[in-house]
């Protein structure tokens, strides 16, 4: 009998200390991550568990879909250039812990990296972060399709547990790709300035553009999707979309055309080596026309075929960088505007100094693919 009161008082014990706990902070799901981080500011996003959604095969298995509730806190009246830690939970352990950098406000020696279509092979994927963390950017742009499939929630579990340590100390700053779908846990999990499609910040005088190529209906109708019917696609889907946007980029490269160094950044490219590509890449070029050119944007940096190649015309460096992780393309089709074509997973260092800034393709071994240097407006 004494046994018993006893067993029950330990149960009960040990419920109360549960629920005391769940009372007073969920665990962390995903995050602590750095968004939309400027001279002053910074967002900490992270999400918990909501719930849990199951599917049953046939044969018993059961796959699981997690529902997240999405937390946000923002760091205002920041010092430029600081470094700040900070701790979600309060609580001093090291899961709610993270620490950011303010962005230079002045001319300052900075540096980031860049990567794209980090979609699959997360082997690849994770080399990539360890040596972008190793290089510890002050922040990094993926050039689209983070993920194989923006609306499946596995996916993003994913993306988020390969790039937890990262993105806990360096913001990350992604453009929509085909393989996000417009899906919505891409709008949940990203904080970004603007309307978040396509935006700008500033970082001393350097200017960053982050476009859409996708549009907000993604989806290119079946019908359309035959070689004769490509020019007509271009010409009447989202189009008022794609020439607000391109209205927008005119103004933006217009007001800061005092801007030492211009980076642009979409997914589709407007040069492709990619065979069966290159004619969708021109009529991306018909569309945007001189634009990037006329107003002296030294790099426009993109993803979508995967590996390395630039192309140069007008002063402008056109540069895919999609060896994030996405199985490789052959580059089979060298254009006139061709400079460098390497078919190996990589990322781009860009060091920005107070002349000159410097581009370096680094293979997966570390090997240097090529570095360029780009002169200050
Ligand atoms: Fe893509």
């Amino acid at each position: 009998m004494i046994y018993r009161l006893l067993k029950q008082n330990i149960a009960l014990f040990f419920i109360a200390a549960i629920s005391v706990s769940a009372n007073e902070k969920k665990p962390i799901a995903i995050g602590p991550y750095l968004q939309n981080v400027t001279s002053k500011s910074a967002v900490v996003c992270w999400a918990t568990f909501a719930g849990q959604s199951t599917l049953t095969y046939p044969d018993g298995k059961i796959q699981k879909f997690n529902e997240y509730e999405h937390h946000e806190m923002l760091l205002d009246g920041l010092q430029e250039n600081t470094t700040y830690e900070y701790d979600v939970l309060g609580d001093g352990s090291a899961a709610g812990k993270g620490k950011v950098t303010t962005f230079p406000k002045k001319i300052e020696p900075f540096q980031f990296v860049v990567l794209g279509d980090t979609r699959s092979r997360h082997d690849i994927h994770k080399r990539n972060i360890e040596r972008i963390m190793a290089e510890n950017p002050l922040f990094v742009v993926n050039t689209g399709d983070l993920v194989g499939n923006g609306r499946r929630i596995q996916d993003w579990d994913k993306f988020f547990e390969l790039n937890n340590e990262l993105m806990r100390n360096i913001p990350y700053f992604p453009v929509l790709g085909n393989h996000e779908k417009d899906s919505k846990f891409y709008f949940e999990f990203f904080n970004l300035p603007g309307n978040e499609r396509y935006y700008s910040f500033n970082v001393g005088d350097a200017l960053f553009l982050f476009l859409d190529t996708e549009g907000e209906d993604y989806q290119t109708p079946q019908y359309l999707k035959t070689e004769e019917s490509r020019e007509y696609y271009w010409n009447n889907h989202n189009l008022k979309y794609f020439e607000e946007q391109k209205a927008w980029v005119e103004h933006q490269l217009t007001i800061n055309k005092d801007a030492g160094f211009v980076f642009v950044f979409f997914h589709q490219p407007l040069f492709s080596v990619k065979k069966t590509r290159v004619e969708d890449a021109k009529l991306r070029r018909k569309f945007w026309g001189d634009i990037f050119e006329r107003h002296g944007v030294q790099v426009v940096l993109n993803g979508h075929d995967h590996h390395y190649h630039r192309a140069f015309n007008g002063g402008t460096h056109y540069i895919t960088t999609a060896g994030g992780g996405a199985g490789l393309y052959e580059p089979d089709t060298p254009q006139p505007e061709t400079k460098k074509i390497s078919k190996i997973e990589h990322i781009v260092k860009v060091e920005v100094g107070p002349a000159q800034a410097h581009l370096t393709a680094i293979d997966i071994n570390g090997n240097i693919i090529e570095k360029i240097h780009v002169d200050k407006k």
